[in-house]
């Protein structure tokens, strides 16, 4: 209570009130629908993040290995029309920094005064971030944000008025539906200044065959990944989810453009959430629906940009056309 007589009640607050975080809310949300649903962000976990890793190493993979190689070759280039004086690199999910490594290598070399600014909800993630960018980097200015990605990028732009150029790679815009990327990029073109860019990683549509095996390695990294949601929920909630008793399943919808990740029940069983009092019943052959990975055409992404407010500065890609960094420029009219 303050001195005027209210309390406001922050997120943490309201969390703590209902005894449920926010995972043990959407566990119970997705498992109460039907169909089953997990959001595959809960993936990322200590376990998650490292399998996660794992899965960028593999030859199915193909995504991280290529944006690398586009990212190697074209970021003196991408920076170049970034402008050389005061530029924020705002990194959106910079996960284990291996590619925004890249690009701060360049940078390192070619910009004159620069400040590298992670944003991530995750304390512990921005700690090891910032430590790790330091050590590499000794003569750049680190300067993270422990924030919702749009309420930091709100901030950042309202405490200084340096040029941004934010990064937003690895195709974790994929995870969005096409409605959802909208609303995504467009609170980002609302936190930027004209004139701001943004870098986006895009992977792009291809043989059915290559996308299928991205998403079912032969060594089962992905089938641990996305099982590594029961994981979590068994050691985080109190479930009891026998891991056996599941398979991983990823599949294309040649209609939405998405790979899909599913988790199979092999058998009817009943599964115990004791932190949620609740039990889940499911079927023989019943799915869970836990991930998305959405695939662009060259068209997808101009829709997107036009549809968004942001002018396309130029695209990269490589050899093959497998995938696509996007440079994009905020346009807004000038009042
Ligand atoms: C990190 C969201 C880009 O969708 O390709 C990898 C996650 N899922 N293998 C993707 C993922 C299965 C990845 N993103």
């Amino acid at each position: 209570m303050n001195l005027n007589g209210y309390r406001v009640l922050k997120p943490e607050d309201l969390v703590a009130a209902h005894g449920l975080r926010a995972f043990a809310l959407d566990v119970l949300n997705g498992l109460s629908e039907t169909p089953k649903r997990l959001p595959s962000r809960w993936i990322y976990d200590e376990e998650g993040s490292r399998l996660f890793s794992q899965i960028c190493e593999l030859d199915e993979y193909y995504p991280t290995r290529t944006e690398a190689e586009i990212l190697r070759s074209h970021t003196s280039e991408i920076l170049e029309r970034a402008g050389k004086r005061e530029l924020d690199i705002v990194d959106l999910g910079a996960g284990d920094g291996r590619k925004t490594n890249i690009v701060l290598e360049a940078a390192s070399k070619q910009v004159e005064d620069i400040h590298y600014v992670p944003i991530d909800i995750s304390e512990a993630s921005m700690a090891s971030l910032v430590m790790n960018t330091r050590a590499r980097f000794s003569d750049l200015q680190v300067a993270g944000i422990v924030a919702e990605y749009f309420d930091g990028l709100h901030w950042l732009s309202n405490s200084n008025d340096r040029r941004k150029l934010v990064l937003f790679l690895g195709s974790n815009l994929g995870n969005f539906n096409r409605v959802q990327a909208r609303v995504f990029l467009r609170q980002l073109w609302e936190a930027l200044n004209d004139g701001d860019q943004v870098l986006i990683g895009f992977d792009m549509k291809k043989n059915i065959e290559l996308l299928l095996a991205a998403y079912n390695d032969k060594q089962g990294v992905t089938a641990a990944f996305n099982k590594n949601l029961l994981k979590r929920i068994n050691r985080e909630l109190g479930g009891d989810f026998d891991l056996a008793a599941y398979r991983h399943f990823a599949t294309y919808d040649v209609f939405s453009g998405a790979m899909e990740s599913y988790i199979v029940s092999l058998e009817q069983q009943t599964v115990v959430i004791r932190e949620l009092q609740s039990t889940f019943e499911f079927d023989e052959w019943e799915p869970i629906h836990t991930e998305y990975s959405y695939k662009y055409r060259p068209s997808d992404i101009d829709a997107l940009a036009r549809d968004t407010g942001f002018g396309i500065v130029d695209q990269y890609c490589d050899a093959k056309s497998w995938f696509t960094n996007s440079l994009w420029q905020v346009e807004k009219p000038t009042v």
